[in-house]
């Protein structure tokens, strides 16, 4: 709080705290009149935060940008709001992906007190996955599927098993794909090729799994989703990584991506079996570490890992 007299409260700069770390927020009070709440939130680093209903639906919330930017991730889209913006929040209905450019300011006036306006992602994590499944239901069915896929690898490797919990890896699996809740659904379904503008959303799914991973379970979960996509020849994206440079967990969990989104129908792909499958990822040796094909090779033949027994029984 700032000095006071004279009726008038100063709110000097710096007097509410800047987040020390990357991924910190700090939420300061600068006035409190009856209903009426001013509040400076000061996030850092490239997070994720929540906007989230009000309690009192009739509540008026008003955001303004102080510093940095942020995205709102609408239905219909991405909603980018830079240095100098605000925006009006009355009568939301559902949680809301923010995604922040960088250190960000957020000057917020709201006449609903005693709510968190802005939550921190990992209440919420499993509340997204649920609505990647209200938007795309493949992301959802698809993220247990790759769950389940990994950890059977992972417990058929014994020895050979990757130097990660089983739960890290079971973490980094079901949400490899989160980021997603930034690619708009139009998108995300889209059959065939994708324009330039459209590619760029896709191609930073996993930038975004891999940032809100970070947040909560640290580096070691975030890079198993952040390179789910990378290839062991370097062809992979986002950043064309190769070998030793993608973790063994994350070649696992890459593994488990392609097989299932081989055997699955996404409406525009050739559905192949099983054994079909795994047989084009074993001969895929500059992409695929084979000591990985192999193993899924083996769990298909021997029905371990048998796909139709592990689809994910439909949500009501
Ligand atoms: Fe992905
Ligand atoms: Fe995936």
């Amino acid at each position: 709080m700032g000095d006071g007299m004279d009726g008038i409260q100063f709110n000097r700069i710096g007097a509410a705290s800047a987040p020390t770390n990357e991924n910190e927020a700090v939420t300061t009070l600068l006035a409190k009149q009856g209903e009426l709440e001013i509040m400076l939130h000061n996030i850092g680093g490239e997070s994720v935060v929540w906007l989230t209903p009000a309690k009192d639906t009739s509540a008026i919330e008003f955001f303004f940008v102080h510093e940095g930017g942020v995205d709102l991730a609408l239905d219909d889209g991405l909603v980018s709001l830079e240095t100098g913006e605000s925006f009006t929040v009355c009568g939301l209905t559902r949680d809301i992906p923010v995604k922040l450019h960088g250190d960000t300011r957020i000057l917020y006036v709201t006449s609903c007190p005693s709510f968190a306006s802005f939550q921190r992602f990992e209440e919420s994590l499993v509340a997204l996955l649920m609505r990647v499944n209200e938007k795309d239901h493949y992301t959802y069915r698809h993220s247990g599927a790759v769950l389940r896929f990994s950890l059977a690898l992972y417990d058929a490797m014994g020895e050979d098993a990757p130097a990660v919990a089983r739960d890290d890896l079971a973490v980094a699996a079901l949400f490899h794909d989160v980021g997603k809740c930034f690619v708009p659904v139009e998108i995300l379904q889209k059959p065939g090729r994708l324009e330039q503008e459209e590619l760029r959303y896709i191609l930073r799914h996993p930038v975004d799994s891999g940032r809100m991973l970070l947040q909560e379970f640290g580096e070691q979960i975030a890079e198993i989703a952040r390179n789910h996509h990378e290839r062991m020849d370097g062809s992979g994206y986002p950043r064309g990584l190769s070998g030793e440079d993608i973790s063994f967990a994350s070649q696992i969990v890459a593994v488990a991506d392609v097989f299932d989104a081989m055997t699955s129908d996404r409406g525009y792909n050739e559905v192949k079996t099983s054994e079909a499958a795994a047989e084009e990822l074993v001969s895929l040796s500059r992409q695929f570490n084979q000591k990985i094909t192999l193993v899924l090779k083996r769990l298909v033949a021997d029905g371990t890992l048998n796909k139709e027994e592990h689809e994910l029984h439909e949500q009501a």
